[in-house]
């Protein structure tokens, strides 16, 4: 049994770490709302009021482009949040699981990066994020970062967790033809952090989908497929440059999944077969 608090409860992975809590587990789901993890006073209080045996950070600013213009927020939200849930669980004597990211890495490696290769992010919010990561690791070593990649799933706003609504809308959908990425199924990340939070294991973690690397095209082109004549979007391959965003993207980051045995840590299911289930459930709400 554990005394489980979420925090970006709201957001897509905060969403499917509540769900995949146990019946004996007690969860507290705290959104954005309930409290801001830039707030260090608030975050304290808060561990101290709950006394969480495990607290799961989801919360971050997840906007890529927008933290590129807005360097500050980043920083307050994805590393100076982190820090104070680390330092408020460690006085609370909680054991802490923070959320991170494949931004850190610059995708210029054509193998997997392994947890202990160096990360080198390209954008501010890769900066952010490793910030946050090294903050969580000073505070306590014993602490558990997990590193996940193009999270899709039920509950997000993103290209991936939308391509269901994207794909079945008259129009033109563009999919990136020159990124290689591992994404990750906000359901099984979920459980595999349910597992983390059962072994209180330390250090860096990888949690993505097994299977070969894909393109958001690819990853589109599945999509496309599966949902067969309900889908009416042409379907138009792009290069990341044409999409002349603000913020870098690391172009090839296919991360190493974690998966220990002796953990209790499962390896993840195929992103394909991942996919499928989720567009069956989508197609069950529309
Ligand atoms: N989405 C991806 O493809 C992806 C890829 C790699 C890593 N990650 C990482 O995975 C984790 C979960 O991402 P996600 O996709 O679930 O993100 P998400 O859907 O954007 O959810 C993040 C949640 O955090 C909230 N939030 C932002 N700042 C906060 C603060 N200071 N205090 C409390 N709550 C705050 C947001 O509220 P508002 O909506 O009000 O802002 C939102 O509800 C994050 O650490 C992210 O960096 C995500």
């Amino acid at each position: 049994m554990l005394k489980l608090l979420v925090t970006g409860a709201a957001g897509l992975l905060g969403q499917r770490v509540v769900a995949s809590a146990r019946p004996t587990d007690q969860v507290i789901a705290l959104t954005r709302q309930d409290l801001d993890i830039s707030d260090a006073a608030a975050v304290f209080d808060c561990l101290a009021h709950y006394r969480p045996t495990v607290v799961i950070n989801c919360a971050a600013m997840t906007n890529v482009d927008a933290c590129e213009t807005d360097r500050a927020s980043a920083f307050r939200h994805n590393a100076d949040g982190p820090r104070h849930l680390a330092r408020a669980s460690l006085s609370a004597g909680a054991y802490f699981i923070h959320i991170s990211t494949d931004y850190v890495f610059d995708g210029a490696q054509t193998s997997p990066y392994q947890t202990t290769d160096a990360p080198n992010p390209i954008s501010v919010y890769g900066e952010s994020k490793l910030a946050g990561e090294r903050a969580v690791q000073e505070v306590s070593p014993r602490f558990a970062v997990t590193r996940v990649a193009g999270l899709f799933g039920r509950g997000g706003k993103n290209f991936a967790s939308v391509i269901g609504d994207l794909l079945t809308q008259p129009g033109i959908v563009k999919g990136i033809v020159d990124n290689r990425i591992l994404p990750s199924y906000a359901d099984d990340v979920a459980a595999y952090l349910r597992c983390l939070a059962e072994a209180r294991a330390g250090g860096i973690f990888h949690a993505v989908s097994a299977g070969e690397p894909c393109s958001w095209h690819d990853f589109a082109a599945l999509a496309r497929e599966r949902l067969g004549e309900r889908a009416q979007a042409t379907l138009v391959g792009v290069t990341e440059a044409e999409l002349r965003r603000p913020a870098k993207r690391p172009m090839s980051c296919v991360l190493a999944h974690s998966a220990d045995a002796s953990l209790g840590l499962p390896a993840l299911r195929d992103w394909r077969e991942a996919l499928v289930e989720s567009l069956n459930e989508w197609k069950t709400t529309r």
